[in-house]
């Protein structure tokens, strides 16, 4: 990988200039007449209802991963965590850049702070910068990685983890049921399941119309958390051919399905492609949990999947072996982001 600027820094110190390598390819650029008008129809879905087992929620629930892949999550019972991370991302990003660097992703590491890896000199990059660290289990951990001037950063961060694992695995029942398997179902068949946390900085930019925060993709995870600003509105999600807009909804966790759900599900639910564009006026924070599976573990379709829908994948692949594939054709490519490993 190579070395790339922080974007922070960069904006920092010219607020108007883009550099080239930021510029996409005019088919790449996030065009008006693309965008959908509308923006507020992601489906709503209400925790407290699904742990009371509410059939007309869960319903909710099923349609939702079916037909748009993302739903907002609100009453998870996780409101005073969300604040808090909200505020430790924020002053960690808000550290003179010296201080950033000491965390500084190591080469042919995922985790740390940095830009996430770049294959070329002349790859388009994102408008962002990032730290990852691996939240669960607890020896994936790299406390070396884990900011020390930010103060109770480690307390915030362990206790965000444990509440997106209980609102994971929430919604992992939910899903075992709607597949027609045993509660626990999913949440076995990850094996030695992780959580690993990306907390992006999307500096402003004078030029929204030439850069992207973050290239379209979809989620390498079986399901990815994730906390945005709960004002500006960046995140697109591809639904019917057009972008749509996700508008945020205050203190709602947004919830999406990943390729390996897909996969289990055999197709029946989609793993959405999405992007973030930027803004000029103000720098956004988001943060996203992504939950993945043991590398052992097989994307073969549930067996409940497949009665009345064809196999569409592929036996036999190994979550390590579907990474090192998609992350080969994202080589290939312009960008191999951080999600990809
Ligand atoms: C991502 O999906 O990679 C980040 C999305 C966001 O920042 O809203
Ligand atoms: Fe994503």
């Amino acid at each position: 990988s190579l070395p790339v600027p922080s974007v922070q820094e960069m904006v920092k110190n010219d607020a108007q200039t883009i550099p080239i390598n930021y510029i996409k390819n005019i088919e790449d650029r996030p065009k008006s007449c693309e965008i959908c008008p509308i923006s507020d129809r992601i489906p709503i879905i209400d925790l407290s209802l699904l742990t009371l087992g509410d059939e007309d929620e869960r319903t909710k629930l099923d349609v939702a991963c079916q037909e748009w892949g993302f739903f907002q999550v609100i009453n998870h019972g996780a409101n005073e965590a969300l604040p808090k991370i909200k505020a430790a991302v924020e002053k960690f990003f808000d550290l003179p850049l010296l201080e950033k660097k000491k965390y500084a992703m190591a080469a042919n590491d995922i985790q740390g702070y940095g830009q996430g890896y770049v294959v070329s000199e002349d790859q388009k990059l994102d408008w962002n910068d990032l730290l990852f660290l691996m939240t669960l289990p607890h020896n994936f951990r790299n406390m070396k990685y884990w900011p020390i001037p930010v103060p109770d950063f480690k307390e915030v961060l362990e206790e965000y983890a444990a509440e997106l694992e209980r609102v994971t695995n929430e919604i992992f029942i939910n899903l075992s049921i709607l597949m027609g398997l045993e509660n626990d179902f999913l949440k076995k068949l990850h094996g030695d399941v992780k959580q690993g946390i990306r907390m992006n900085y999307y500096p402003k930019c004078a030029r929204p119309d030439l850069v992207l925060g973050v290239s379209p993709h979809s989620d390498c995870s079986s399901i990815t958390l994730l906390l945005q600003d709960d004002y500006i509105t960046a995140l697109q999600i591809k639904h019917k051919g057009l972008w749509v807009p996700v508008k945020p909804l205050p203190n709602a966790i947004l919830v999406n399905i990943g390729d390996v759900m897909e996969a289990w599900s055999n197709g029946k639910y989609k793993s959405i492609e999405h992007r973030a564009i930027t803004n000029e006026e103000k720098p956004r924070i988001s943060i996203a949990a992504f939950v993945i599976p043991g590398n052992e573990v097989e994307l073969n379709p549930i067996k409940t999947m497949v009665d009345d829908r064809p196999r569409i994948y592929k036996n036999d692949v190994k979550y390590i072996d579907y990474l090192r594939y998609t992350l080969a054709k994202k080589m290939e490519g312009r960008l191999a982001n951080i999600e990809q490993l």
